[in-house]
């Protein structure tokens, strides 16, 4: 039997995981990774993956080497490969025209290009970044302009997962989308790719489509999901004007087969490299296309998670006697979300920066952040007195003034809290940014404890 082989430009959060995934469950599949970042190739050879996702090393470890490879021959794997992964990420634009809003498509442009002019013979091309509709009538035209005499089709199927369940998702996906054009070669390169996913995907989980509906479903189905967050964020601010709580709310809307329970959860505002970025591209495209009122109403969804983030942190503030100046406020998580290392856009930056702007102290601790990352995005050296990174929660607590539960790792659920309380200053505060605390067991050690749409003990009360 001929192997197929195919390669990934990308070894990102997603490049690395849907690849291992496809590495693992298609043994007949050669799938080489390959980046420019030749420290992140060299990490993906090791057991410190540059990536943390539960269960990735074990399927690395299992078909490295042996069916799975990591590469910066970049070249060389568009050359030998019949089916193209472009994983690139498609940060939002910081400079010119759409700044702050569009796509930056430079690095998916430049892999367009180099798979024009280094293919030898005729490629299938699959997008697996995510990407404004219509790229991929981009991406065929700098493929064809180079009349090297090779065939392309383009292909979209953009990758659901999330993370900190990546494996979880890629094995068992609600559904896998793939876009192709209309016509008959279209229609086998769809195939070729269908083939892949069908050795563990059931048939009525892979959808196929043509190519636009795919490239929108993905930015609609970010902005669907963020814009569920927001509007239950949206609801706990007047949960704690008005006595209601929102996780008893969430619940009793959850439970309409209309609505449906998940991501329903309350919290200091989503983050992620995705959501935001995805649904700035939604609205700049709007503006694009002459819908202004759509453009507005999807922005209104980053609007809401930029107030819920500033929210909680002037709650801290005005808590603590309306000044943190000089004093030590302990984060519990850095993280976007628990089991990740990432941190793209996470809540946490946002929050210690508002807090920083009032002088407080900041002692950070998270499970699986590299302490560097966090001092280089908050801006501050290494020998920062405003800024500590701790070895654990208990020494994050120490001496301070109130404690914020900013990711919801599940060790913070287990920690002591009378041990933090003994040696917090007093009054000691809890913030619960993710209301994953009993709070009236944290009440009763001694905090003054606040949840996201926890109404204070005081407002329930007819
Ligand atoms: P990432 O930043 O983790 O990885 C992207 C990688 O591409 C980087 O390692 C970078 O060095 C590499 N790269 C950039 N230009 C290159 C080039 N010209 N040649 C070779 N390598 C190049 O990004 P990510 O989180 O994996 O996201 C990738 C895409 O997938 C984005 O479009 C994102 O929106 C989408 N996506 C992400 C998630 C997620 O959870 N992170 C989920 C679904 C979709
Ligand atoms: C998201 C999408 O879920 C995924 O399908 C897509 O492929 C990439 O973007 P990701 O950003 O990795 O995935 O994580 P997700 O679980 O969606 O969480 C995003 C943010 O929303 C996190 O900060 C999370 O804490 C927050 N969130 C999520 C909430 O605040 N409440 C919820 O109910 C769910």
């Amino acid at each position: 039997m001929t192997r197929t082989r195919i390669c990934c430009i990308g070894a990102g959060y997603v490049g690395g995981p849907t690849m291992a995934m496809i590495a693992d469950k298609c043994h007949d599949v050669d799938v080489t990774v390959v980046d420019i970042n030749e420290e992140k190739i060299a990490a993906w050879q090791t057991e410190e993956l540059p990536v943390f996702e539960p269960g990735l090393l074990e399927v690395v470890k299992a078909r490295r080497g042996i069916n799975l490879h990591f590469s910066t021959d970049i070249d060389g794997a568009i050359r030998n490969s019949e089916m193209i992964f472009v994983s690139v990420n498609t940060p939002t634009k910081t400079y010119g025209v759409g700044a702050g809003r569009a796509a930056d498509l430079k690095y998916v442009e430049a892999c367009a290009r180099r798979i024009a002019a280094v293919a030898e013979g005729d490629k299938i091309v699959i997008e697996k970044s995510t990407l404004p509709v219509r790229t991929a009538g981009t991406i065929k035209r700098i493929l064809e302009a180079t009349d090297r005499g090779n065939r392309f089709q383009v292909v979209s199927n953009p990758e659901f997962l999330a993370e900190g369940t990546a494996m979880r998702d890629l094995e068992s996906p609600d559904r896998v989308l793939i876009g192709g054009e209309r016509t008959p070669e279209g229609d086998s390169a769809v195939d070729r790719v269908v083939d892949i996913y069908a050795r563990w995907v059931p048939k009525d989980r892979i959808l196929t489509t043509n190519l636009w509906s795919s490239e929108l479903s993905k930015l609609t189905a970010n902005a669907f999901l963020a814009q569920r967050i927001s509007s239950i964020n949206a609801i706990s601010a007047l949960c704690e004007a008005t006595g209601a709580d929102v996780d008893e709310v969430a619940h009793a809307i959850g439970t309409d087969s209309r609505i449906g329970p998940k991501f329903l959860k309350a919290s200091v505002g989503f983050g992620g490299s995705c959501f935001q970025k995805d649904i700035l591209n939604l609205v700049y495209l709007c503006e694009h296309f002459g819908l202004p009122e759509v453009a507005s109403y999807w922005a209104q969804v980053v609007e809401m998670n930029d107030y819920q983030k500033r929210r909680f942190a002037r709650r801290i503030v005005r808590s603590a006697f309306n000044t943190v100046s000089g004093k030590r406020i302990a984060l519990l998580g850095y993280a976007f979300k628990k089991d990740t290392n990432d941190t793209r856009e996470t809540a946490a930056r946002y929050v210690a920066g508002d807090l920083l702007e009032e002088q407080a102290n900041i002692a950070i601790y998270d499970p699986r952040v590299e302490p560097s990352k966090i001092m280089h995005e908050l801006g501050v050296s290494q020998d920062s007195t405003q800024v500590s990174i701790c070895a654990d929660a208990y020494e994050a607590c120490r001496d301070a003034h109130v404690v914020a539960v900013i990711t919801e790792w599940d060790e913070f659920r287990d920690l002591d809290y009378r041990r933090i309380y003994e040696k917090m200053y007093k009054p000691a505060f809890l913030f619960d940014g993710r209301n994953i605390l009993d709070l009236d067991a944290i009440r009763a050690i001694g905090f003054e404890a606040h949840g996201i749409g926890k109404p204070a003990p005081s407002v329930v009360s007819l």
